[in-house]
């Protein structure tokens, strides 16, 4: 709170010092606030001196050392201007604006949402600073008559300001001495320089603001040309948009694992648990199991994506893991004649144990009715689970041996 507050006197006083040589401001308001200024930079020196090198931690301060930050606190903490009767000199309040840089800088590094926003307001800031300082300059060097009132002075002086460095120039406020003209001209290079730099970087920023969507755009136009270049069949063009348009609702789509697998090891299953909780909440033996199991099993599963009409397991093959369902419906089929629905099977529920339990053929195909989001679990994490963790053993056996028992039960 210090800081932002010591970053808004420094604001303060970078608008209203060059406004102060420009424009009528009430005296005894602006001895006052210099008065506050000089105490608050004055406290904000001391405290930083002795804070030494955590102030450098603190505000992320490269290269600090305690004797340069303090001379430049104090040039900005006295009131130069004031005490020597050079006005000028109380330009060196704006030395505290490095205060406002290190917030920034600070502010960028903690916050890692909005990023992008962030640097766009960063960026408004320092030009809306560089904009108040050229049209102060401005009415500094046109000299227009005090009668014309603080307000028209500024408004004329911002007005010139914004149409040179925006490079527009209307020309209706024009330069009339050379010395206006040289100030013009510099303003208008640094215009182009700015323009450029504006344009850059708005467009970079606006092009980040939303990374997902802008991945998700280039993915569509790549999947687009690949079907119009291989000729795709409507049909199959039609089931891989559904695909897609899945993934997205139920925000599957992000690459996840490689953002993941950069975090520390408790930090990574803390963050799967979270991403995998609707399972693990859904399924009911998980929800008795203890910590380590869940922590050991989430970190195992991997999301699978079934279409309605797809085949999760097909009878007769080779069981090589098993599934859960997170979300969707899928029918067992009866393996003597593929259609009769045996059994259907929806969240919470799991499929393919039998076959790694009995190390047998799948008993059954299993056939995905809308779309599933599953979780799939290979076979030797399935057999260490089973061994390491012997009441859910128990409970898949068991509910394996009915299965198999009753084969047709109803459909529900
Ligand atoms: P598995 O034999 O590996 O592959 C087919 C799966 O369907 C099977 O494991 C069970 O998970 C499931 N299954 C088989 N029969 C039934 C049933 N009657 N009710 C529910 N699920 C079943």
């Amino acid at each position: 709170m210090w800081n932002v507050w010591i970053a808004t006197c420094a604001t303060t006083a970078a608008v209203t010092v060059p406004a102060a040589f420009v424009l009528d401001l009430p005296s005894t308001n602006r001895i006052a606030f210099e008065l506050i200024v000089t105490a608050m930079f004055g406290v904000d020196a001391l405290l930083t001196w002795r804070a030494g090198d955590s102030a450098s931690d603190a505000l992320l301060i490269p290269g600090f050392s305690r004797a340069p930050q303090l001379a430049v606190d104090l040039l900005a903490a006295v009131p130069f201007g004031l005490l020597t009767g050079w006005p000028l000199l109380q330009v060196l309040r704006l030395l505290k604006l490095q205060r406002v840089a290190q917030l920034f800088r600070l502010w960028r590094f903690n916050e890692i949402r909005r990023t992008a926003v962030l640097r766009l307001v960063f960026f408004l800031y320092w030009m809306a600073l560089l904009t108040h300082w050229l049209a102060c300059g401005w009415i500094a060097l046109r000299g227009s008559a005090p009668e014309s009132g603080n307000f028209h002075r500024y408004v004329s002086g911002l007005y010139w300001c914004i149409t040179t460095l925006s490079t527009v120039g209307y020309g209706d406020i024009t330069p009339e001495n050379d010395v206006q003209r040289l100030y013009a001209m510099a303003t208008m290079m640094l215009g182009v320089g700015v323009y450029g730099f504006i344009i850059g970087n708005v467009a970079t920023i606006l092009a980040n603001l939303d990374p997902g969507r802008v991945s998700r755009l280039h993915r569509m136009e790549q999947l687009s040309t690949f079907m119009a270049y291989r000729n795709i069949p409507p049909a199959l063009r039609d089931r891989i948009g559904g695909y897609y348009r899945h993934l997205w609702q139920r925000r599957l789509d992000h690459d996840e694992t490689e953002i993941i697998s950069q975090l520390p090891p408790g930090l990574r299953t803390d963050v799967t648990l979270f991403l995998k909780r609707d399972l693990l909440q859904a399924v009911p033996m998980f929800r008795e199991a203890g910590d380590g199991f869940l922590r050991e099993i989430a970190l195992e599963m991997k999301p699978v994506v079934f279409m309605p009409g797809d085949y999760v397991i097909w009878a007769g093959d080779h069981g090589r893991e098993m599934y859960f369902i997170s979300r969707g419906t899928v029918e067992v089929l009866s393996p003597e004649d593929g259609v009769t629905v045996l059994n259907r099977l929806s969240q919470g529920d799991f499929v393919g144990e039998m076959a790694l339990l009995e190390d047998a053929p799948r008993s059954a195909s299993v056939r995905a009715v809308d779309y599933c989001d599953l979780y799939r679990l290979d076979a030797h994490l399935f057999e260490n689970i089973l061994a390491a963790h012997p009441t859910i053993a128990a409970e898949i056996r068991a509910k394996a041996q009915a299965r198999r028992s009753t084969p047709g039960s109803p459909p529900g």
